[in-house]
């Protein structure tokens, strides 16, 4: 009995997925956090105890690769991972040839100009002739020759935004997030080159059979983000206010409306964005909405 249970596992997993499709995912970093949980929550499972270079889905035909955000466009690019979640800004950088799949909406940041807050600046074309620290060059390099600037690139791999104040540079060109870290050095950000967030990349030449098992992938990261953001509400309200709250109500389609035991009450189902609920909340009370709950959405599919 035991041992069939374990085939008819085994086989739900393999018969349409015989292939096991290799994810590059950053070790550690900002994007890492945010990778693995949308994994968790497309109900993957990876155990995280050990954390070795290559680690197994127990439940899923997938493999993570941890790296350093760097080597992903490549290790993609050349098939040694065969999707990867990394910044459009490292891809930008790296201009290398894979598939973007999907925006995956976390990881928002900006490549930008940032200089000493008591300096002048008009345009780029202050900093000609000047010095720019950076760990984008590539990008960089083009946003100033489309601009017909000559500056000198200074690369450096990490802890840019000190290079002004330590007379490296007269400027930086780096990540903005927050916008903390320029505050922080005293910094201000001028122009803003290339908007990034993170990205679902692709080899180029997956196999019929991985494409398939990307899909389905796919198809559970579209469906969690989907309900991001997303609140289950339900209310009771006397049933003369029902027109009222039906107006107020914007959800996804027209909301469920069931009779409650007690004559004349009923209950209210709908989905809704969290941000446009707290706008509405007080009007729905006022409606005579009583006793609502705001539930979580683990996945959407429309
Ligand atoms: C980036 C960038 C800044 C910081 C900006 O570094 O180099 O230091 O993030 O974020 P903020 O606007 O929210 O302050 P990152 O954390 O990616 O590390 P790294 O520079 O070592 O790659
Ligand atoms: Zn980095």
């Amino acid at each position: 009995m035991a041992a069939a249970a374990i085939t008819m596992n085994i086989n739900t997993n393999r018969t349409t997925m015989g292939e096991t499709l290799r994810i590059a995912v950053q070790s550690k970093g900002r994007l890492n956090e945010d990778t693995m949980r949308l994994l968790e929550e497309t109900g993957i499972r990876i155990s995280t105890s050990k954390r070795t270079l290559l680690v197994a889905a127990s439940n899923f035909p997938l493999e993570i690769l941890f790296l350093r955000d760097d080597d992903i466009p490549g290790t993609v690019a050349d098939g040694t991972a065969d999707i990867g979640v990394v910044g459009l800004n490292e891809l930008e950088e790296q201009g290398v040839d894979a598939e973007i799949v999907e925006k995956l909406g976390f990881g928002a940041c900006r490549l930008s100009i940032a200089v000493p807050k008591q300096m002048e600046y008009k345009d780029i074309t202050s900093l000609q002739g000047r010095r720019i620290a950076t760990s984008y060059p590539t990008i960089l390099r083009r946003y100033l020759k489309q601009r017909g600037v000559q500056a000198d690139i200074h690369v450096i791999s990490g802890s840019v935004e000190i290079s002004t104040g330590i007379g490296l540079a007269d400027a930086i060109f780096d990540i903005v997030s927050s916008g903390s870290t320029l505050v922080s050095n005293n910094l201000r950000e001028e122009d803003v080159v290339l908007s990034s967030e993170a990205v679902l990349i692709a080899h180029r030449g997956l196999s019929e059979e991985k494409r398939g098992v990307m899909e389905e992938l796919l198809f559970r990261i579209r469906a969690v983000m989907g309900a991001a953001n997303k609140k289950y509400v339900l209310m009771n309200a006397p049933r003369e206010s029902l027109d009222v709250i039906l107006n107020v109500l914007p959800g996804i389609k027209s909301p469920t409306v069931m009779p409650l035991a007690q004559e004349g009450w009923c209950s209210i189902h709908t989905v809704l964005d969290e941000k446009c609920f707290w706008k509405i909340i007080g009007r729905l009370k006022e409606a005579g909405a009583q006793g609502i709950l705001v539930l979580p959405i683990e996945s959407m599919i429309l």
